[in-house]
């Protein structure tokens, strides 16, 4: 049995404040039964991985370097994210990749890195509605996810959660509908599969991400192939996150 799990990507909101106020909500509701992740900014993750010290809350950086130290001026490194508490590391968000221009090789680069440094991965993948509308939706989503675990052992996977996530129901409100998602969950876990093997595919976790709210988590997470939620936008108050952990129990 996948354990199910919720993640907040706060992505570059809150101040100092507001994002320790959040935590603690989040980490006052989690409990047995659900796994919750919080991804804040880089700069507030002291203070998160502080309030949520001892609780069932795992954080991460919402992004790594590909390398260790050095002269990278703007770039946070995997055992920096350790470091400070943080156990995990989101990689390929679609921010990332169409906003920032991460390629396919660069985010396979952080990820044997992260994974090499001790840090957990959730990877994300997705198609942008062109793609969805040219056919290309399982191309695209596999070639993503191939990529990513381009040289990641089987004895790592344990530690990398896939996300699925796409772009034209990001931020947008739309939400693509349990069966469009449900669909894309199943396509990937065959693809899984056939990399790894089918207990491995059995046992990783695949988020859906892309406009979750509290009304429509619960039919989105009862998918048979839907793990969990990668939230944004909901995942910056409690009003509409913690129902959201809820909706996974
Ligand atoms: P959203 O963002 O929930 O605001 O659509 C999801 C994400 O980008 O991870």
């Amino acid at each position: 049995m996948r354990t199910p799990y919720v993640a907040g990507n706060w992505k570059m909101n809150l101040d100092r404040r507001a994002a320790g106020e959040l935590a603690a909500a989040v980490r006052d509701h989690a409990a047995d039964g659900v796994h919750v992740g919080l991804f804040p900014a880089m700069v507030h993750l002291d203070e998160v991985t502080r309030i949520t010290a001892g609780s069932h809350v795992r954080v991460g950086g919402q992004n790594c370097s590909d390398q260790v130290s050095g002269a990278f001026t703007g770039e946070v490194s995997a055992p920096m994210l350790k470091d400070i508490g943080a156990t995990v590391v989101l990689l390929g968000h679609s921010e990332r990749r169409h906003v920032y221009g991460e390629t396919d090789a660069f985010i396979s680069s952080k990820v044997r890195r992260a994974l090499e440094d001790g840090l957990d991965v959730m990877l994300c993948v997705g198609e942008t509605i062109e793609q969805r509308k040219d056919g290309q939706t399982e191309t695209v989503c596999r070639t993503q996810l191939a990529a990513g675990l381009d040289g990641v052992e089987r004895s790592a996977l344990e530690r990398v959660t896939i996300a699925y996530e796409p772009v034209w129901a990001i931020g947008t409100g739309e939400t693509a509908s349990p069966e469009q998602a449900g669909a894309v969950h199943t396509y990937l876990r065959g693809i899984l599969a056939g990399m790894y093997d089918d207990d491995a595919a059995a046992a990783m976790r695949i988020l859906y991400g892309g406009s979750v709210k509290p009304s429509n988590a619960k039919e989105l997470m009862a998918v048979p192939d839907i793990d969990g939620a990668l939230v944004g936008g909901a995942a910056l108050k409690p009003e509409t996150f913690l129902p959201i952990i809820d909706a996974a129990r």
